[in-house]
């Protein structure tokens, strides 16, 4: 199994999902966002998805029957500023993926989406047929690949699942593994974050059409989405079956609940200031999973968010500063 992106958060948690399922794993990772302490699980390769030639003597060398695709860039304010990178990084990266697999005659891919791929939601909770409209070049990366799997399924018969992840969040529950990013972008460590004394936290406005005005969102837990990923793997294996399939709790969560969790479990404040909105964040987003309930037989283990943030903050406690300490 190749796992591009297993040095990043989702991929290295997928890739001990996968050795403990008995999968033999190898990262492929070029570390622009991971980190090699993250790779505790498979062989280690360092190299580009940007580099067709490696990426393919990578895959023919160990012999990959499956690909897992998690190597992407993934800040969707960047993704408006630079869209260039976003282009480049995550629709010339899948290409290159599905080239190589398709000359080397691979015919498994699992593939990292977002919800970020429906953009703004007509409709709550969101269903895959949910009309995919993003609003960033980071969405638009994602369904551009999405979009080409079908072609690619009937002429070189690469079966391809993509996963649309909600809001990624928590960390492995035996603490081998955690969210590492730089900077950081996502609420939960940036709360917890704030509550050990570093910046404090920003919540982007409280005027949204929302019980207590701020943006709600479904936070998913990275255990969970690993697990989604060995599910997908079998899936194909057993009925060759391609799809899209949407990984959230089917919970919306506030960013006040988020704060209000942090605090339980810390037992700490955390302090936050109020800047106005942000283009371009809805209101309201989160999944109806049910496709792949019934058709994975999947369903999350952590749904709690005091769990979630749990698993995050005995992380942080013994990794104040991520993987270098
Ligand atoms: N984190 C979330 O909440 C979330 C939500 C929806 C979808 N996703 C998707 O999940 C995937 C993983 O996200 P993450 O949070 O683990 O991000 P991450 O940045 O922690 O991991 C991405 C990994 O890909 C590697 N990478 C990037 N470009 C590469 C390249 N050109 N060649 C080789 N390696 C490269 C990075 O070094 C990093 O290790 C991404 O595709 C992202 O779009 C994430």
């Amino acid at each position: 199994m190749l796992v591009t992106g297993g040095a990043g958060y989702i991929g290295s948690h997928a890739a001990k999902a996968l050795s403990r399922a008995g999968h033999r794993v190898v990262v492929y990772d070029n570390l622009v966002a991971g980190h090699r302490g993250a790779v505790k699980y498979g062989e280690f390769v360092q190299g580009d998805i940007l580099d067709p030639s490696m990426l393919r003597s990578t895959m023919q060398k160990h012999g990959v029957d499956a690909v897992m695709h998690f190597a992407a860039f993934l800040d969707v304010g960047e993704s408006v500023r630079e869209p260039v990178k976003y282009y480049r990084n995550n629709v010339i990266g899948i290409v290159n993926v599905l080239d190589a697999m398709a000359a080397l005659k691979i015919g498994t891919l699992v593939f990292s989406s977002t919800c970020a791929t429906y953009g703004e939601p007509t409709e709550t909770p969101i269903t895959e047929s949910h009309p995919q409209r993003p609003i960033n070049s980071y969405g638009e990366s994602k369904l551009v690949a999405e979009r080409a799997f079908p072609h690619y399924e009937r002429a070189y018969g690469i079966h391809a699942i993509a996963l649309r992840y909600f809001n990624a969040a928590g960390a492995d529950p035996e603490g081998e593994l955690g969210e590492d990013h730089s900077p950081e972008i996502h609420v939960i460590p940036r709360a917890l974050d704030a509550a050990t004394g570093g910046e404090g936290l920003k919540v982007f406005g409280d005027d949204y059409p929302t019980p207590d005005g701020t943006c709600l969102r479904d936070y998913i837990h990275v255990t969970d989405l690993a697990d989604a990923h060995v599910r997908a793997v079998d899936l194909i294996a057993r009925t060759g079956k391609s799809g899209a399939y949407n990984l959230g709790t089917g919970t919306p969560q506030s960013v006040k609940d988020v704060i209000a969790a942090v605090e339980r479990v810390t037992g700490r404040k955390v302090p936050w200031t109020l800047p106005p909105r942000r283009p371009g964040d809805p209101a309201v987003l989160y999944a109806s999973a049910d496709k792949a309930r019934a058709e994975h037989g999947w369903s999350p283990a952590y749904p709690s968010l005091d769990d979630i943030v749990r698993t995050a903050w005995t992380w942080h406690q013994a990794h104040p500063h991520g993987y270098h300490g």
